[in-house]
């Protein structure tokens, strides 16, 4: 054995995906990048390209505002994917896909597409984490209601979402 080496000694390099819809990036999944920035040595926001009836914000400004409010971050890259999440997980190189869980409401839903993500590619695992408890009963299907309604969104979502929000929905 090479005197100095540690045998034991394994480098990981861990690349996660946080997917999700981000219409639009809020201040609870800001919260989870923040988190799962110190956690993995990249991480990859993709915004799924889906054919949601009615978004707020096109795919196009949802990753333009990702990526303005996750600047400070060298290792947080925004993407888009669309199929199969284990598909374009595969294609990055992804071992590790990261969700957030606000509540027990959540837990359901998470619990079956981390099951079936497994299932589909076993080699990779869903990471859960916890939002500050603050952002617990926030999600951006809520905000989308209260910017159409022309409520409040101070402290819901960052300074330029809300501003973006306002000068959609005026
Ligand atoms: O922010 P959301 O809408 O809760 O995110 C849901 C998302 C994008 C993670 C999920 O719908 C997804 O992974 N879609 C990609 C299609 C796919 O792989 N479906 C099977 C998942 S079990």
């Amino acid at each position: 054995m090479c005197r100095g080496a540690s045998p034991n000694l394994i480098m990981k390099t861990s690349v996660a995906i946080y997917p999700g819809s981000f219409d639009p990036v809020t201040n609870g999944h800001l919260d989870l990048i923040e988190r799962g920035e110190k956690m993995f040595d990249r991480l990859i926001v993709a915004v799924l390209k889906n054919v949601e009836k009615e978004p707020l914000f096109s795919v196009t400004e949802r990753v333009e505002m990702l990526r303005l409010v996750t600047k400070r971050w060298d290792s947080v890259e925004v993407d888009v994917f669309e199929g199969l999440l284990v598909d374009y997980a595969r294609k990055r190189g992804a071992a590790v896909i990261l969700r957030g869980i606000r509540a027990v409401s959540d837990y359901e839903y998470e619990l079956q597409m981390a099951l079936m993500n497994r299932k589909l590619e076993p080699r990779l695992e869903t990471v859960f984490m916890l939002p500050g408890e603050s952002y617990s009963y926030l999600s951006a299907k809520l905000v989308r209601e209260i910017a159409k309604l022309g409520g409040p969104l101070a402290g819901l979502v960052p300074p330029l979402v809300e501003q973006r929000i306002r000068s959609k929905v005026s």
